[in-house]
């Protein structure tokens, strides 16, 4: 139980690359040749938007008790050594730091993805990228996965759902790409995107790569919210190691910022949004409804743009509450359903909601859907309240 409770919230996921994939077998060459103008132009510059540092002057000669009375007017923690005070008052305490790169093996993943030698194989309950790229070459994300549960709508493998991860992803990218030169102020520097539950990465990774090469759409900052980015001396999460691949891959080209709570971001957010802006979307790629984490005024207000988009994906909702005393129910295996939200002033509200039936997404006014009763009594309210907040 604890194990499907787990998964259930957090095995997320989401995407696919069989569909970009076969979508584009003859341009393939051409494809890798604007990918490289692409890649050579942008010359996967350094983030424009320049943040002060831990280094910078004003906050290097700060006492420690300077640093917590400026962290406390900000809202932040005050606890930690000097060298912690100073990286959470320059905004960079949940910064991932990764090294770059280099051009050749980003290419050779590009190369394999075409080619179609990107077979996608279940390891470690996870559905992850292949761990060589051929000729002694080492994947350099082979740590990201998604869901692997083969239980679950979204499993990649499941007999009648196989396009719905790589259909959502191309759903998702049209979506933030319109919406993105639709609501972009000339504040803004370029998006803001936050996925929460993000698990192995797989489903941001492939998103975000393809938004930076193909739709060439300028990001800015991505903020990844999930419990498990954590690690101790001896011991680092399948989730930590994903974060690590993905950070490398984007190092340069923006910023990461992960956090293990919605409480935790909130709180950046509040302290630095004039700094590094709010989200221009939010993305819940999980496999049960997490619309309590967003059905918050806090957070819409603390971290979201004021007409952020959220993006959905779930295969599993609750069922009736099952009868006698205690206030439990289980969720039940549904369709995948896809939802597209808009935030209007303090909650987002539904746009669009359809479900996968006989390899299509039907809307939702086609569909019988059993009507929400959502209660926020309910276990995996709490349970997901608890975990992020
Ligand atoms: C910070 O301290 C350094 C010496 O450690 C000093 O040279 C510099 O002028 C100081 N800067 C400020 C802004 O006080
Ligand atoms: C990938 O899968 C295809 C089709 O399932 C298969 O023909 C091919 O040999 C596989 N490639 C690798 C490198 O395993
Ligand atoms: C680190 O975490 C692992 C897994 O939870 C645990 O087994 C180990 O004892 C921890 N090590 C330390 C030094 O806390």
């Amino acid at each position: 139980m604890v194990k499907l409770r787990r998964h259930l919230l957090f095995s997320l996921a989401v995407s696919g690359l069989r569909g970009p994939a076969r979508a584009l077998p003859c341009v393939g060459f051409a494809t890798l040749v604007a990918y490289r103008l692409l890649v050579t132009g942008r010359g996967f510059a350094m983030p424009r938007r320049t943040v002060s540092g831990p280094e910078d002057e004003q906050i290097r000669n700060l006492t420690a008790r300077a640093l917590r009375e400026r962290l406390r007017a900000l809202g932040l923690p005050r606890s930690g050594p000097r060298k912690a005070l100073r990286l959470r008052l320059a905004g960079a305490e949940h910064r991932v730091e990764a090294s770059f790169l280099s051009k050749r093996r980003r290419q050779r993943v590009w190369w394999a993805k075409e080619q179609l030698r990107w077979n996608m194989t279940n390891r470690d309950g996870y559905v992850r990228p292949p761990p060589s790229l051929g000729r002694g070459s080492q994947n350099p994300l082979c740590e990201l996965g998604e869901c692997g549960d083969a239980a679950c709508a979204l499993y990649r493998f499941r007999a009648g759902c196989e396009g719905v991860r790589s259909d959502f992803m191309n759903f998702c990218a049209k979506q933030i790409e319109d919406h993105f030169w639709q609501v972009q102020t000339h504040n803004d520097e370029g998006l803001v995107y936050c996925s929460l539950g993000c698990g192995c990465l797989y489903f941001d990774w492939e998103l975000l790569d393809q938004l930076v090469t193909r739709a060439r759409l300028p990001i800015d900052q991505v903020w990844l919210v999930d419990p498990a980015f954590w690690r101790n001396e001896t011991f680092s999460t399948a989730e930590l190691k994903a974060l690590r691949a993905f950070g490398q891959w984007f190092a340069g080209v923006f910023d990461v910022h992960s956090f293990r709570t919605a409480r935790s971001l909130k709180r950046w957010c509040r302290a630095f949004s004039g700094q590094f802006g709010l989200a221009h979307v939010v993305m819940e790629c999980d496999s049960v409804q997490t619309h309590t984490l967003t059905d918050d005024a806090d957070f819409c207000r603390s971290v979201l743009h004021d007409e952020a988009l959220g993006l959905q994906i779930f295969s599993q909702r609750l069922a009736n509450r099952r009868p006698g005393p205690g206030r439990r129910r289980g969720p039940v295996p549904v369709a995948p359903v896809r939802c597209v939200r808009r935030r209007k002033e303090d909650r987002l509200e539904t746009m669009q909601r359809d479900q996968w039936t006989s390899g299509a997404w039907l809307p939702d006014f086609l569909v019988n859907f059993p009507e929400d009763e959502e209660d926020p009594a309910d276990w995996i309210a709490e349970d997901l309240r608890r975990r992020y907040r």
